[in-house]
């Protein structure tokens, strides 16, 4: 059907070829009949072994490595020989394998990504293609791709313009759509659109890989990439792009560009706003509110920010506000204060969150004044949510809602046991990254993680399977209850806002069903409905097992 058949049917292979074919590598797992079928006599050792032995060999020789990054580099070096046999690793775990694959790790890997280069990986298509992209995209050999994520190096975690080097991003996270939501890999595309970078010291690096050149202007962009997602039209008419990581305003304006013309999401700004409404969702169960009834203090009003108020307006418009109204309810207030009239270097998309106020640099103050039932941190300032900002807003609510979502750790805008003893216990907190469970007065309490690692994996495997026309915010929002659905009462009293780790798979085929369902009734779906969405997703779910090759 995809993918992984494609490649298999592309070539039948023997010997030494298939030996170094990732997709049908079995290593020492042939067995001694296919051994003999495929002309392998004498290119393995005597041994047969099973996935699980060969899975224990992976085990012991990533515990022998010094660090992540060497884990990382050895992990890619084995989805290059033996891709099942990665999977089946990795699937076995995937919470540990997470900061491994992905963020934290994944982002050391590609500051230095010209200097760990092994294999191609995934495709680069550059400004020197721009007038023959469906001729490039037409290499790929797999015809019948579903997902692409796609990156300029724009604007990698928070890293900066790392050009070429952010292909490590398209492919880390279509791993994990794998490794989370079993999507078939065969069907999913990493693309690295190299434009150039503004880095200097990549283009002074002899070994970086990219166009040793500078960003093009905003038309050229906007024609080359115009290009690239018609061509994937033709190429790949099944197909869904998911951009990833790309400069600030570029997210914006191509989302804006092509969300109504094509199958495409951002995941910085539909994703990551999908997974703080799921936080939020369960944060007002536990206070018996509604959406339409907060009031929202974003600290930080730049594309995370954006694109959570984006998710937050749209949850409030299904609780009958108006864009108006909704908006109305947030407030924003960055590097130069609160957003408020006499502001003149504000972009249009932070324009809709101005409101009538004098202009301040006291975020304290700010609390005090506008009153906000829901404080979100997106700043990148570590330790901003002082004891005055947290006790002046704890005495005004009775249950504080406090995202303090800036990573890495030490970004945060507070810790969870600032926020729990501030607020004296009443705090309903979540971070960016994993904090340990907190003692507080007798009582633990489980800091939450809003990590759209929830919600990418389960959208793809939604797209996938429906083979879907397009994904509104509407998606995203159904994402995100269906998140939020599966924290029971007894994890809320706890504190927790998102479902446990280690339950990764079952969240995100729930989660994905509800996608899917309203991917169905909204007909979009480019498949004939079945009668039990999620029986039906559970069959096409890929399995880590190796597929007789004669
Ligand atoms: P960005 O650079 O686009 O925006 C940062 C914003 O913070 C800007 O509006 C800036 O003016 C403001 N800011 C900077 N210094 C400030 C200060 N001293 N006082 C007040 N505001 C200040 O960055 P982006 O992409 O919005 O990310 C922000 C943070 O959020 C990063 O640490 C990122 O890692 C984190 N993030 C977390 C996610 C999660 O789900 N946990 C998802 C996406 C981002």
């Amino acid at each position: 059907m995809t993918g992984q058949s494609d490649f298999s049917s592309a070539k039948k292979l023997s010997g030494m070829g298939l030996l170094f074919a990732p997709t049908l590598n079995h290593g020492t797992a042939f067995t001694d009949a296919e051994r003999a079928a495929l002309g392998l006599e004498g290119l393995l050792p005597s041994s047969v072994e099973s996935i699980d032995r060969q899975a224990d060999r992976v085990r012991q020789q990533l515990a022998s490595k010094p660090d992540d990054l060497e884990r990382y580099i050895y992990l890619n070096q084995l989805a290059d020989t033996n891709e099942t046999l990665f999977y089946h690793v990795v699937m076995a775990n995937p919470a540990y394998f997470l900061p491994i694959l992905y963020d934290p790790t994944v982002g050391y890997a590609c500051l230095k990504f010209g200097h760990l280069y092994r294999r191609p990986r995934g495709m680069y298509v550059s400004l020197k293609h721009k007038g023959r992209i469906r001729e490039i995209l037409s290499h790929w050999p797999v015809k019948d791709v579903r997902v692409i994520c796609v990156s300029t190096g724009g604007r990698i975690l928070g890293l900066g313009d790392l050009g070429a080097n952010g292909m490590g991003i398209p492919i880390g996270k279509l791993q994990l759509y794998t490794a989370c939501a079993a999507v078939p890999q065969g069907a999913l595309l990493p693309i690295l659109l190299d434009c150039g970078t503004e880095n200097a010291s990549l283009l002074a690096d002899p070994l970086y890989l990219g166009l040793r050149q500078h960003r093009p202007s905003d038309d050229v962009m906007t024609v080359f990439v115009d290009e690239f997602v018609e061509a994937v039209q033709q190429v790949f008419p099944n197909c869904c792009i998911h951009f990833e990581d790309w400069r600030g305003t570029d997210a914006v304006r191509f989302l804006a560009r092509y969300q109504d013309r094509v199958s495409c999401f951002n995941d910085d700004i539909q994703g990551t706003g999908s997974i703080v409404v799921a936080g939020l969702l369960n944060a007002l169960k536990i206070k018996n509110e509604k959406f339409r009834d907060q009031t929202v203090l974003f600290f930080g009003a730049g594309s995370a920010g954006l694109g959570n108020a984006r998710m937050i307006v749209a949850a409030m418009k299904l609780e009958g506000l108006s864009d108006d109204e909704a908006r109305r309810r947030i407030w924003m207030y960055d590097i130069n204060g609160l957003l408020e009239p006499s502001r003149t270097d504000l972009l249009p998309e932070q324009r809709l969150y101005v409101h009538s106020h004098a202009p301040s640099k006291d975020l304290r103050q700010v609390v005090e004044d506008v009153k906000p039932t829901i404080l979100i941190g997106v700043s990148t300032v570590g330790r901003s949510f002082t004891q005055p900002v947290i006790e002046t807003m704890a005495r005004a609510v009775k249950r504080p809602v406090i995202f303090a979502l800036s990573n890495p750790t030490e970004k945060a805008e507070c810790t969870p046991e600032q926020a729990y003893e501030w607020t004296k216990g009443q705090a309903l907190y979540a971070a960016g990254v994993q904090f340990q469970p907190v003692m507080y007065d007798g009582k633990t309490y489980l800091p939450g993680q809003a990590n759209n690692f929830y919600v990418y994996p389960a959208v793809g495997l939604a797209v996938y399977a429906t083979n879907t026309r397009r994904v509104t915010d509407a998606s995203f929002i159904v994402a995100a209850r269906a998140i939020a659905d599966q924290v029971t009462d007894e994890q809320r009293n706890l504190g927790l806002l998102f479902p446990l780790q280690k339950d990764v798979l079952e969240a995100e085929i729930r989660t994905a069903e509800a996608v899917a369902t309203q991917l169905f009734d909204q007909g979009f779906a480019r498949v004939d409905r079945p009668k039990d969405i999620n029986a039906w997703l559970r069959g096409l779910l890929y399995r880590p097992e190796y597929a007789p090759v004669a």
